[in-house]
């Protein structure tokens, strides 16, 4: 299996204080990995700096064979490096199809555009990401009208119209129900293989549901890498967790 996603002792560091420390991380092509650890263990910034958002202080990222490391934020993006944010970027009073329809023409290259996705192209794409999304019930619907893991589903969908190699979620499953959470495991089970993931979270339930293998993050390093059975029954990892009801809590 080949790495797509590797960072080479990355730091990011606030005067002295170091949010992420000589960080060592390695995706394959298709696997979906979970980054897990305690508040503060530095994972959303690991996300940010993966996807340009904040500039390490030392180390080496490299996406798909390059280095991005000093890339700009939009320039690695368009390498292939998709992000869903928390904060929901879905028009209210457009409808789920035209959410999707505005998301799939946004590229800032017309010209890679008119290439990428011909009318054809284009139809084909968001009939894959409907069914990828889980959204085909739903197309007429207006945004302002969708649940709250309805519109996570089509935010979803609106970062898959632009076919990202890596895509990066941040907690996606907060705030949901139970069936949210189940439907979204569904989703995710989904893409992998075709699509690279990494995914924070910390409902232990859903991690179970889609990881096979997780890293555990503490104090901006890995504490414990491998699948999930491995990392629970870790010393070091029960350490960190004393006195809570063990990685299970993790809030
Ligand atoms: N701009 C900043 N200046 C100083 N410290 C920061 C800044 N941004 C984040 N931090 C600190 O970095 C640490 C890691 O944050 P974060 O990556 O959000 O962790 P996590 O997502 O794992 O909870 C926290 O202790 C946070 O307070
Ligand atoms: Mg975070």
């Amino acid at each position: 299996m080949s790495v797509i996603l590797e960072l080479k002792d990355v730091t990011k560091a606030y005067d002295a204080f170091k949010v992420v420390d000589g960080f060592n991380f390695k995706v394959n092509q298709g696997e979906l990995r979970c980054l897990l650890g305690p508040n503060g263990a530095g994972k959303t910034t690991t996300i940010d700096l993966i996807t340009g958002r904040q500039k390490s202080t030392s180390g080496t990222i490299i996406f798909d064979g390059r280095a991005i490391t000093s890339l700009r934020e939009d320039k690695i993006a368009k390498r292939g490096v998709g992000r869903k944010f928390q904060v929901p970027a879905v028009f209210k009073e457009l409808t789920v199809r035209d959410n999707l329809r505005v998301a799939l023409n946004k590229n800032t290259d017309p010209f890679a555009n008119m290439f990428r996705f011909g009318r054809k192209e284009g139809r084909e794409r968001l009939q894959e990401v409907v069914e990828l999304a889980g959204l085909q019930d739903r197309l007429d619907e207006l945004g302002g009208n969708l649940s709250h893991g309805e519109t996570q589903w089509l935010e979803i969908g609106m970062v898959l119209t632009q076919d990202p190699k890596l895509l990066l979620m941040d907690e996606p499953t907060a705030g949901m129900t139970e069936q949210e959470t189940q439907k979204t495991s569904e989703i995710f089970n989904r893409l992998k293989g075709k699509h690279t993931l990494v995914v924070v979270e910390h409902d232990m339930a859903f991690v179970r549901e889609i990881a096979d293998v997780i890293t555990l993050m503490h104090l901006g390093k890995t504490l414990a890498e491998g699948p999930m059975e491995e990392v629970e029954n870790d010393p070091k990892v029960k350490e960190v967790y004393l006195g809570s009801e063990g990685i299970t809590d993790a809030a």
